[in-house]
């Protein structure tokens, strides 16, 4: 049986190519001190690996984490009320204060004032009720290319109109939006993984040293080590029993079971 997934999993890496991460770790998987301290969103208390308050975030790490925002003194808290935000940049009220819409005209301190968001259908608005408007927490309403109202997921950079392309850290190219990939690198030191924007799923990559050296998709995770491990994947795989494997979704570990190779066939399946 083990030969048998062992020879399953290498077939899927074949068809699949590169490792894709979706889900970063809870941090309680990652249990030596130096590993954990080492993800931006753990932090080490009582010899044990937490998630890290709100409160104890940086300002940079603060706004990408959904669930804390900055508030007016420029401390970092627990998300609350939409309309507790104003931002410089519309877009950054869905972006950074955690899905909320923003009113279309800057208030009198020269600001967007964020707020709640009503459900809409974004191909029924006009045009200039379109933007910063959502139909779910995925999916937001922007301008397409034609300046009619267009629904767009918030994890994928493919597509997107280009005056939202690089504020969800997406590649501009050729009048083209879409993710960055392994190849975009040129330097081995950032060689490490592109993400599908700023919420979207990470693509690992690795250095291949040739004539000429260049940055890859990564395959497998072999050459990591219990350090490199996480830290190389921006906390999305973890050390576990001498090899360096994905997080589980919503931290559900039972990675080693036949039913979650079944359950990873499903997965992989849906996105050939
Ligand atoms: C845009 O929204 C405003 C406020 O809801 C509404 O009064 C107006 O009719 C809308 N514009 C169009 C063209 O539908
Ligand atoms: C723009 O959006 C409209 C309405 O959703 C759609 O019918 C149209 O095909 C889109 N245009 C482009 C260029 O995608
Ligand atoms: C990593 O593994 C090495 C060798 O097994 C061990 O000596 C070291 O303590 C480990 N380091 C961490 C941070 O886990
Ligand atoms: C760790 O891996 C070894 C060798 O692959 C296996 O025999 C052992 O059962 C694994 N231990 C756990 C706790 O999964
Ligand atoms: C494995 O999954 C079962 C059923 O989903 C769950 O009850 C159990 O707690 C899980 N085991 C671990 C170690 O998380």
């Amino acid at each position: 049986m083990k030969y048998l997934i062992s020879f399953i999993q290498i077939f899927i890496f074949n068809i699949l190519g590169a490792l894709i991460a979706k889900y970063q770790c809870d941090c309680s998987l990652f249990v030596e001190e130096s590993i954990c301290l080492g993800i931006d969103t753990c932090n080490w208390i009582n010899e044990l690996c937490v998630n890290k308050d709100c409160f104890d975030m940086d300002e940079n790490e603060c706004d990408l984490i959904g669930k804390c925002s900055l508030n007016q003194e420029g401390n970092c808290e627990s998300s609350s009320f939409c309309t507790n935000y104003q931002v410089k940049d519309q877009i950054d009220c869905m972006i950074k204060k955690g899905n909320c819409g923003a009113e279309n005209q800057k208030n009198a301190a020269g600001f967007y004032q964020c707020k709640s968001y009503n459900s809409v259908d974004c191909n029924s608005l006009a045009a200039e009720n379109c933007t910063n408007n959502y139909e779910d927490r995925e999916t937001f309403c922007w301008l397409n290319s034609t300046k009619q109202c267009q629904s767009y997921n918030i994890n994928s950079c493919e597509g997107l109109p280009l005056d939202v392309c690089d504020k969800l850290e997406c590649k501009n190219s050729n009048s083209q939006c879409s993710a960055f990939l392994c190849s975009d690198i040129t330097s081995q030191d950032q060689c490490t993984y592109v993400q599908d924007g700023t919420w979207g799923s990470l693509t690992l990559c690795q250095w291949k040293e040739d004539q000429t050296p260049k940055c890859i998709e990564r395959t497998e995770t072999k050459d990591f080590t219990n350090i490199t491990c996480s830290k190389m994947t921006d906390g999305r795989y973890y050390w576990k029993n001498e090899s360096c494997v994905s997080c589980p979704k919503n931290y559900e570990d039972n990675s080693s079971s036949s039913l979650s190779l079944i359950l990873y066939l499903i997965y992989v399946l849906q996105y050939l």
